[in-house]
């Protein structure tokens, strides 16, 4: 597959050409990329009035994902995710004259309740189905029909449904069910696919776009071989006419207008590596995490979740102690987890994880369970993760421009919300911006280690 933009980028980088453009390292610098890392020259393209090699590579991504159209992000799902939301509603408002509301899984990312109070549209949550985890949100096509019954007998309109699929734990929606429901209730299915880009190149393709999805954010640089900002934003072929047409526009109302081109040619050459590589690679890949999922389960650890290239290990129900400590333990073997909170560890795979990791974490994992019945039992006072939603004040929207103060969290109780600080991984809100802390959400924020969190001053 032709790879336009690195292959532009490589040609200027070996023209000795004088750079009297920006970025102001001239090609020169400490990380050894700069002679790659371009700006909007002649030939370059632009990324949001793509028309040439930019274009030409996004064409290349939506054939290989089987979108209606692909657009690059070098903002990861972030942006993406903001774009996707602006595309729903400026389609709705060109039927209803009334604030956009969208039916959501209350495990999104903060960058879903951002787009909430830049675009200004109202949000109604679902709980989750099963009360686990603050990053887990079951919801199944039933469960849907039956908020959307709900919502739709009072009379609103949902301008779309969004959901997380895969969710950090590696749990996978029935996302082909959810969108036969949302489509039957005449609304749209938006999906946060950011740990989810592999998916299309499984053995059995389970990406949303192929499961009929309107639209999904995937973090290219979660799952694919992509340097950390890579992302796409991919148009489903159900989607509402026009929703292309106002994409480019939607991606740069939330990303900069530099946007870096050494992201750019390293989503150019993952589509090139995805055509010779990505079906073996993956489905090789997937077999080796089975049997290292195996011989996890073998020694007497509990993995949670579906997702092929994740392993989910749940300490509580393994009885290893904190997940905090269980990935402590892993570090003594110089593993690194991708996340680990009081309950789970989450271990992330990829074909280029050697056949040297995969043994490393055997001999790990065996080591730990000899040793498992030394570590703490993990607290079984648990609060409510997703189940007791606080009653929501203002919107997150009317939030925004309120004067606000940092405080401690057990000094919360009763303050509206403005911020919870919790970072990435895993950016999900147990109290979300315009929400009354109660004590279940100061015991969760408390059983998440979130010390402090922005209120609206009284
Ligand atoms: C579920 C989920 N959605 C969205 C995002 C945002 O993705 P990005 O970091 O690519 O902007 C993340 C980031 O970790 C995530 O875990």
């Amino acid at each position: 597959m032709r790879t336009p933009i690195a292959d532009f980028c490589r040609e200027y980088s070996q023209q000795n050409k004088t750079r009297l453009h920006m970025p102001g390292h001239k090609g020169l610098g400490m990380l050894g990329v700069e002679a790659l890392d371009l700006t909007e020259v002649k030939g370059a393209d632009s990324l949001y009035e793509a028309e040439g090699i930019i274009a030409e590579s996004e064409a290349n991504a939506a054939k290989l994902f089987g979108s209606r159209r692909t657009f690059y992000s070098a903002g990861g799902s972030s942006q993406s995710i903001r774009a996707m939301c602006l595309l729903a509603c400026q389609h709705w408002f060109s039927d209803y004259d009334e604030t956009p509301l969208i039916l959501a899984g209350r495990n999104a990312h903060k960058s879903f309740v951002q787009a909430s109070q830049l675009i200004g549209f109202d949000v109604e949550w679902m709980a989750s189905e099963e009360d686990y985890s603050l990053c887990r949100c079951a919801i199944s096509p039933d469960g849907l029909e039956m908020h959307l019954e709900r919502v739709m007998s009072e009379g609103r309109k949902v301008t779309a449904v969004y959901v997380t699929s895969p969710d950090y734990l590696g749990h996978v929606l029935d996302l082909r069910g959810l969108a036969d429901v949302a489509h039957r209730f005449g609304t749209l299915l938006l999906v946060d696919n950011a740990h989810g880009a592999y998916l299309k190149f499984l053995p059995e393709d389970i990406h949303p776009m192929t499961l009929g999805a309107d639209a999904c954010a995937d973090s290219a640089h979660k799952t694919l071989p992509v340097l950390t900002g890579g992302g796409y934003l991919h148009i489903g072929a159900g989607a509402p006419e026009g929703f292309e047409d106002t994409a480019r526009d939607a991606m740069c109302l939330f990303g900069s207008t530099s946007p870096s081109y050494l992201v750019l040619q390293s989503l150019d050459l993952a589509n090139d590596w995805i055509e010779k590589n990505a079906q073996t690679a993956f489905s090789e890949t997937a077999e080796r995490v089975d049997a290292v999922k195996a011989q996890m389960q073998s020694e007497g650890l509990v993995l949670m979740g579906d997702e092929p290239l994740k392993a989910t290990v749940d300490c509580v129900a393994s009885r290893v102690g904190s997940g905090l400590v269980f990935a402590d333990r892993l570090r003594d073997f110089d593993i690194e987890c991708e996340y680990a909170d009081r309950d789970m560890v989450v271990l992330m795979f990829a074909p280029n994880n050697t056949n040297e990791d995969h043994e490393k974490l055997s001999i790990a994992v065996h080591m730990l369970m000899q040793v498992q019945k030394i570590m703490p039992e993990s607290d079984p006072e648990r609060p409510s993760f997703s189940n007791r939603l606080p009653e929501r004040v203002l919107t997150p929207r009317d939030v925004l421009l309120h004067p606000t103060e940092t405080i401690p969290v057990s000094d919360a109780e009763g303050r509206i919300a403005a911020d919870v600080h919790i970072g990435c991984p895993p950016a999900v809100l147990p109290v979300v911006p315009g929400e009354k802390v109660d004590r279940n959400a100061v015991a969760v924020m408390d059983y998440y280690g979130i010390r402090s969190i922005s209120v609206l001053k009284e």
